[in-house]
């Protein structure tokens, strides 16, 4: 067998983004040893992705903002799909978690009276999104990393979990490999944490970095966890389209929260015509009324007109700017307008000083002169390992979760600004629910050889095979078979067809092989990084092809009704032996008290 390293803790978090440090922190704050494992350098996360701001009724802008306003507005985006009481906890919690960081050093915009400053973001009814110009989630990395690097967290760094290691039903460790050498490493915990993000490289457009292949959603199903409500992908509305080489990067909301307007190749602004009958008188009815909305924003005053169409929720204006397109009336590169160059120029540079810098070195495109083109890109899962909403463990002991590979709390559709609040509210959670599980289980971990044989086996496999298929074929397979029939819309025949062409390809994948050494190969890294692909990208379609109706982020052409039925279940994802079994569980019910705020406070438009 081959030799590889070992190291103990009491709890180790896997995933080094936003939730993974703020559950190690946390974690390592109770006094429990605490291990940090990120798969790229530390800093380097998607959580930097989430540009525009994080979202917490702090109520410094608009004083009418409280945390019900914010549950019920996370629970109308989600389509009544969320977790209630995730919902509640992050919404009621989510200020505090803010306030912690600045406490921690984040420098946040001000108000003119020295208060955080909170933008409008779609689906917010009030300005709710705390930032830090157009470069709030890099912030807040910033402020975390120093926090959990002072307070002794050791990291390791380009290392990649492989498999979830088990003493009977609970987890006692993980096994992984370093991805500069290609050493191997045995980790032994009481409690894991899987931070891991999202599922972004599934797709072939997509905002997240290479380092998203749904490694933490696998590593859950492969241990006996559920992946609940895996149907639910989010497609950022605007991602960068031009030229190819960036196709994807996303063009933070914060553009029209600052006022941007999307219009198509004929000049229309055409969200107008896109809004639901639901939420239609939320929204201006005219260009006039939304330019009162977003000049009184500018001076900072308050207005009675009503948000901008371009404030809808993601899942909409993603799905109009996809239709405008297919009609004809796109942008030279296949997207739309995004155009924020009528403000003043300095005002631009001053609040989106990253989207000034992106478009000027990426695409030649100065945007406080000309318009943006941009289109949707995948973004978010919503669906994720399930987990307790208290506690954030899953369903395996000792196995917790948080941030984007956990599921429940953004339902069928997650607003903006609403990511970066999940990772510090339940990734102090996590860090606490696993550090408390370590102290009651105070036995050393105890792990199989076996496991740790089988481990190794299946990574050295690639290379001893001959003449098997090439890791990056396999994977531009996979990106044509998701966009094709697993994409934005989707319909019956169209995701039998995906699932049955992913079938074929998790054979293919079996026969993956890669010739060299282990040192820095990333046709290695990608041979294992596939099969984490394969299991997310299975879960999604076979989600998808079992929800028969349009909810959020969920579109079926052929079921084109939001069915009130369907929001009684959760679809979930296990695995049963070697196949991938579904089955739908009742969704939480929500308790009286809560179900009164949407009849007292906001109108529930499910
Ligand atoms: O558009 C953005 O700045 C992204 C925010 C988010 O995904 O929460």
């Amino acid at each position: 067998m081959a030799n590889y390293e070992v190291h103990e803790y009491d709890v180790l978090v896997v995933g080094a983004g936003g939730a993974g440090l703020r559950a190690a922190i946390e974690a390592s704050s109770m006094g429990v040893t605490v291990g940090l494992v990120c798969k790229s350098l530390l800093g380097k996360a998607h959580t930097v992705m989430a540009e525009g701001g994080v979202a917490a009724a702090l109520a410094n802008v608009d004083e009418q903002d409280g945390w019900e306003t914010h549950f019920c507005d996370t629970m109308n985006g989600g389509k009544m799909m969320n977790n209630w009481r995730m919902a509640q906890l992050h919404a009621q919690e989510a200020p505090d978690r803010v306030r912690e960081l600045e406490r921690w050093g984040a420098v946040f915009d001000r108000t003119k009276d020295g208060k955080i400053l909170q933008r409008a973001f779609g689906g917010h009814k009030w300005k709710r999104l705390c930032h830090v110009g157009d470069r709030t989630g890099l912030e807040m990395i910033r402020t975390l990393q120093d926090r959990g690097v002072h307070q002794g967290i050791t990291v390791y760094m380009e290392c990649a979990i492989t498999r979830l290691l088990k003493d009977g039903n609970k987890v006692s460790g993980a096994f992984g490999y370093f991805r500069e050498d290609g050493r191997y490493v045995l980790f032994k915990a009481k409690a894991i944490v899987l931070a891991t993000g999202g599922v972004g490289k599934s797709f072939p457009v997509t905002s997240n970095s290479w380092e998203y292949t749904g490694d933490g959603h696998a590593l859950a199903y492969d241990a006996g966890a559920q992946l609940i409500d895996m149907e639910f992908v989010q497609f950022h509305p605007t991602g960068m389209v031009w030229p190819p080489g960036v196709r994807g990067i996303l063009v933070t909301e914060g553009v029209r929260g600052e006022g941007g307007i999307l219009r198509n190749s004929k000049g229309e602004r055409f969200m107008f015509k896109y809004l639901p009958e639901a939420t239609r008188n939320d929204y201006a009815e005219t260009e006039e009324e939304a330019k009162i909305w977003v000049d009184a924003a500018i001076r900072g005053e308050k207005t009675q007109a009503r948000r901008p169409p371009e404030l809808s929720t993601r899942d909409n204006v993603a799905r109009s700017i996809y239709l405008e397109v297919k009609a004809g009336r796109g942008s030279p590169h296949g997207g739309v307008f995004l155009d924020i160059s009528y403000q003043d120029p300095d005002r631009v540079k001053k609040k989106l000083p990253s989207m000034y810098h992106q478009f000027k070195e990426l695409a030649d495109v100065d945007i406080t002169q000309q318009p943006m083109e941009v289109g949707p890109t995948m973004h978010y899962i919503m669906g994720g390992v399930r987990v307790d909403a208290d506690t954030a463990e899953s369903q395996v002991p000792g196995l917790f979760a948080a941030g984007e590979v956990s599921g429940g709390m953004h339902g069928g559709n997650r607003l903006g600004g609403n990511s970066l609040s999940d990772l510090i509210v339940f990734g102090r959670r996590a860090g606490a629910g696993a550090a408390e599980y370590a102290k009651k289980h105070t036995a050393a971990p105890s792990i199989v050889d076996d496991q740790i044989k089988a481990a190794i086996d299946e990574m050295e496999a690639p290379f001893n095979r001959k003449d098997g298929k090439n890791p990056y074929e396999l994977q531009r397979k996979m990106h044509e078979i998701m966009s094709t029939y697993v994409g934005i819309f989707r319909e019956e025949n169209d995701l039998k067809k995906g699932i049955s062409l992913l079938e074929a390809l998790k054979e293919e994948i079996k026969q993956v092989s890669i010739s060299g050494t282990k040192t820095y190969n990333p046709g290695w890294h990608m041979c294992r990084d596939l099969r984490n692909m394969i299991i997310c990208s299975e879960a999604i379609a076979r989600s998808a092809l079992s929800r028969t109706e349009s909810r959020g982020a969920h579109s079926r052409l052929d079921y084109t009704e939001t069915d009130p039925e369907q929001q009684k279940s959760n679809t979930a994802i296990f695995q049963d032996g070697d196949s991938m079994k579904l089955e739908k569980t009742p969704t939480p019910v929500m308790p009286e008290e809560l179900k009164k705020l949407f009849v007292k406070k906001e109108p529930a438009n499910a």
